[in-house]
């Protein structure tokens, strides 16, 4: 009884020892430093403050991190340059208030700058995180120095980022260099205060990421208990992140990879849970779509377009999808006194770089378009206050630069445009609807009465012209919507519709001397309208009967299509027995006269062809991925390659192309046709079509483009018929410039042919699956030759042909032969 009494006691002193030994401490004082063995731990116990030596390494620096979490995780560091070589450093705080890092042989390692005025300094580590040095005393708010003023790679709530307007304090978030030496790193997140305020992440001096004006940032609904706030007033530009409960444990940091990103612990898993990072696209690289370029990364593989009325700089890069160049304005503004320029609204978006951006906030949306209005070197506007009905205005004086679809919280980006570029576009309706709105709202009745009387008549009268409009094209519709190609759906075509008497007049009554030539299913006119423009009428021959089908397959489907590398349908004209496509007119011709014809044109040098192949790369790339429809053309070959006047090419033809449904990706048919050589094994033989007969066909023709031969035979022992055997033979004896065409010599540019050649032999690869999409040729011929998979063996080459097709069908005087037949 005694003696457990005893033992007791003796316990209950052991623990009340230890626990005083073991309760740390959160302050140091002038009298009472922090050695190189002992930490400080906040009063609450969720930081401790102490020396510590990043993995591989030795050294010791002075840092805070988590108490109660299990993976230590710095997230301060004091002496983040200047470490403390070996074990005996002190961590003091000075009787004039500095800080002071000591090594063992009582050197300075580290300090804090500064006088502060301090009769007995303390230095507190806080339960934010924060490690501060004031005047001794309970709960006194005034710090001469805090560690939030100083932040290394980490933002924890209630740290700012961004400047003080009165002290010139700048707070930043700069990378570790490496996982053992905390030393600033080359990546780090600054806010830019000027414009509209903005945090950038840097890479030394590039631009990396940028977050989008911060005013705009939506009041969106805590991300998992985490907001981010902003202020800008006269005193300073921070932005911080709120929790919204204490046992949430929120870190904002730049890494080492370069990325900002937002982790969350879990307590449940133990371990960091990432709840948000950037750049995590490649439209949040700034600048990836160049000056007017919209990035949107639903859009892929058509990462980048130019605003509306903007082109592309150099289309030859954009082509190869490098956007950096970026687009220009196509109709010069009109900088007169009443100005005749409207706005395309473009919606959510994130802002353009804001840095050069003019704010005025006590402007309204309506103000701040007549002041750009009224400008010459405004170039767009937009409301800097996203609460509606919000004051502030925000107007562009310089290229807009890093705009992307952001749809979840976008904002609403007004771009100015010359009259005529507005003229055209539906979206111009709508805005200025919107516009009309606002005087609804606000004006007398009498005006109201007016405006709705102007507006009624403006109905009728729309009403009644496409009432006319649609009769003219009923008979077009009748005749299209008769059922038409298995393949394509029924669908209303709204072509615009000649009569047969302009046609006639235009083609001097198809006068021979106007026939272009003989296209899949009847001759090809040359016309010139009333206006001048030249036209090309595609006319049905009254006796083919497929032709009726193919006619129709190819007037649904491109109507419905639009590319600048597919050639335009203009119109048709359907009357009594006539049946008629009317096309864009193209000087040029079409490729095969090129290649194949007897004149030598010095016009198709290297440069000429390689631009060449790149057009078509891109309207393949449409037509499979890029379009509202997903089109298999099942025809491309030489001469339904068509060349405007600047020998841009443009793929026409569109009789026999089909539209995959949703899921679809290949089509059994019975009813193989093609042209022999640009048909693959798998759909010459077993009559299967995918996107990949197309890439087939699309290699035969960068292998002919190449070579200047056509591809006649299917077979290898036809070597000088076979263009594709040719190709191989000599690529896999590394004699690839001997397949190139003579003519070309001097012209041109090795690592452009070998890699196109390359490419070609990629293209037609027996198996389907082997060859690569058309989103990847078009990588591939914007990169280095050496990072292209090898080609294996073609297709054919290694095939026995099914007796039942002549080997020989296609060749010399067939050129334009199209076979038809039935596979098995
Ligand atoms: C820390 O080390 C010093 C000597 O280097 C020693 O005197 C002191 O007791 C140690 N403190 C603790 C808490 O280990
Ligand atoms: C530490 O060094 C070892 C051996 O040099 C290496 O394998 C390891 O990846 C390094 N760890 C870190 C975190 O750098
Ligand atoms: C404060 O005191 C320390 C140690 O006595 C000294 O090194 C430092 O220069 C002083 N700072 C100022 C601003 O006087
Ligand atoms: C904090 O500073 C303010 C203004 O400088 C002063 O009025 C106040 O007394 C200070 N508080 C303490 C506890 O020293
Ligand atoms: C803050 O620092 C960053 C990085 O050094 C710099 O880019 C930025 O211009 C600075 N801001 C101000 C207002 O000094
Ligand atoms: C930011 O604050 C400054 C000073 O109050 C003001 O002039 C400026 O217009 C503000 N900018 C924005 C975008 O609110
Ligand atoms: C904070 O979160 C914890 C766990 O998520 C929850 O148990 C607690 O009730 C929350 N407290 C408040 C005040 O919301
Ligand atoms: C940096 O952050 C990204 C995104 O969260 C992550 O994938 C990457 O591993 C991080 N890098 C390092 C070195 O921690
Ligand atoms: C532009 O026109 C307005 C009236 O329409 C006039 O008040 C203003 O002075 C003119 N500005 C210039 C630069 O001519
Ligand atoms: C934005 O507009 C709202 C509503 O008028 C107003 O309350 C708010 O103060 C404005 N914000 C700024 C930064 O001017």
């Amino acid at each position: 009884m005694e003696s457990s009494f005893l033992c007791r006691s003796f316990f209950l002193v052991v623990l009340f020892l230890l626990f005083s030994f073991s309760t740390a401490r959160d302050t140091i004082t002038p009298n009472h430093p922090l050695a190189d063995n002992e930490t400080l731990v906040s009063s609450d116990g969720s930081f401790v403050l102490g020396f510590f030596t990043p993995s591989n390494s030795s050294n010791r620096y002075v840092g805070i991190w988590y108490n109660k979490i299990t993976i230590q995780t710095i997230v301060w560091v004091a002496n983040r340059a200047s470490p403390v070589l070996g074990s005996g450093g002190l961590l003091s705080v000075a009787s004039n208030g500095t800080l002071i890092i000591t090594d063992q042989k009582s050197t300075v390692v580290w300090s804090t700058a500064g006088q502060s005025g301090l009769i007995s300094p303390v230095a507190q580590l806080l339960d934010t995180g924060n490690f501060v040095v004031k005047e001794d005393g309970d709960g006194n708010p005034n710090y001469t120095w805090q560690g939030f003023d100083y932040p290394t790679d980490t933002m924890l709530p209630g740290m700012k980022l961004g400047v003080d307007r009165i002290t010139g304090l700048n707070r930043t978030l700069t990378a570790w260099k490496s996982e053992s030496d905390p030393s600033p790193g080359e990546f780090y997140a600054a806010v830019d205060i000027n414009g509209d305020p903005e945090v950038y992440l840097w890479a030394g001096s590039t631009k990396r990421w940028r977050s989008g004006p911060l005013s705009g940032i939506r009041r969106s609904p805590p991300n998992r208990g985490v907001t981010v706030s902003f202020v800008n007033n006269s005193r300073e530009v921070a932005c911080s992140q709120v929790v919204s409960n204490q046992s949430i444990v929120s870190r904002v940091v730049v890494n080492q990879s370069g990325l900002i990103q937002h982790t969350l612990w879990s307590w449940e898993s133990s371990q960091w849970s990432i709840s948000w990072y950037a750049p995590s696209s490649q439209c949040e690289n700034v600048g990836t779509c160049g000056n007017y370029g919209v990035c949107s990364s639903n859009d892929s593989p058509t990462l980048c377009r130019c605003l509306q009325g903007f082109v592309p700089i150099n289309q030859a890069n954009w082509d190869l999808r490098n956007w950096a160049d970026g687009c220009v304005r196509e109709t010069k503004l009109d900088c007169r006194n009443g100005s005749t320029d409207g706005f395309v609204k473009v919606s959510g978006v994130k802002l353009p770089v804001s840095a050069n951006a003019v704010v005025d906030m006590s402007l309204s949306l309506d103000e701040c378009r007549a002041v750009c209005l009224h400008s010459c070197s405004c170039i767009a506007y937009a409301s800097s206050n996203i609460s509606v009905g919000g004051n502030g205005c925000m107007v562009w004086v310089t290229a807009l630069l890093d705009i992307s679809m952001f749809p979840s919280a976008g904002q609403d980006l007004y771009v100015r445009l010359a009259a005529s570029e507005l003229a055209t576009t539906s979206e111009n309706r709508n805005s200025l609807w919107s516009r009309m709105k606002f005087p609804l709202e606000i004006v007398g009745l009498d005006l109201l009465l007016v405006i709705l009387t102007v507006s009624l008549t403006c109905v009728v009268c729309l009403r009644w012209r496409r009432y006319r409009r649609k009769r003219a094209l009923a008979a077009a519709n009748n005749f299209f919507n008769e059922q038409s190609d298995e393949g394509t759906r029924r669908n209303d075509v709204d072509l615009p519709s000649l009569d047969f008497a302009t046609i006639v007049a235009a083609t001097d009554s198809f006068s021979p001397t106007n026939k272009l030539g003989e296209g899949g299913y009847g001759p090809v006119y040359k016309g010139k309208l009333g206006d001048g423009q030249e036209i090309a009428v595609k006319r049905l021959s009254k006796t083919s009967q497929q032709g009726t089908v193919e006619f129709k397959n190819e007037a649904n489907l491109i109507a419905k299509l639009q590319n600048r590398y597919l050639v335009r349908l203009l119109g048709c004209c359907i009357e009594g027995e006539e049946r008629m496509l009317i096309y864009e007119y193209m000087v040029n011709n079409s490729l095969d006269a090129f290649l194949f014809g007897q004149q030598t044109y010095a016009a198709l040098d290297w440069q000429a062809r390689y631009r060449i192949i790149l057009g078509i790369t891109r309207g393949l790339l449409y037509l499979h991925h890029d379009s509202r429809l997903r089109i298999i053309h099942r025809d491309l070959k030489a001469s339904n390659i068509l060349l405007d006047k600047d020998m841009n090419p443009k793929i026409s033809d569109f009789g026999m192309a089909r539209i995959l449904g949703g899921e679809e990706t290949d089509i059994r048919t019975k009813k193989v046709v093609g042209t022999y050589g640009y048909m693959s094994p798998e759909y010459a033989m077993d009559g299967i079509f995918s996107v990949k007969s197309d890439v087939y066909s699309f290699g035969v023709l960068v292998l002919e483009i190449v070579s200047g031969k056509k591809n006649r035979g299917l077979y290898a022992f036809t070597p000088h018929l076979n263009v594709v055997a040719q190709a191989w033979s000599l690529w896999i004896d590394g004699k690839g410039l001997e397949f190139v065409d003579e003519s070309l010599s001097y012209t041109i540019t090795m690592h452009e042919v070998l890699k196109c050649i390359k490419v070609g032999l990629l293209c037609v690869q027996e198996r389907p699956e082997e060859r690569p999409l058309m989103s990847s040729v078009i990588l591939m011929l914007g990169s280095d030759i050496a990072t292209l998979p090898e080609p294996r063996q073609p297709g054919f080459l290694n095939r026995i042909f099914p007796s039942e097709i002549d080997p020989f069908l296609n060749n010399e005087a067939s050129n334009e032969l199209t076979a038809s037949l039935v596979g098995r």
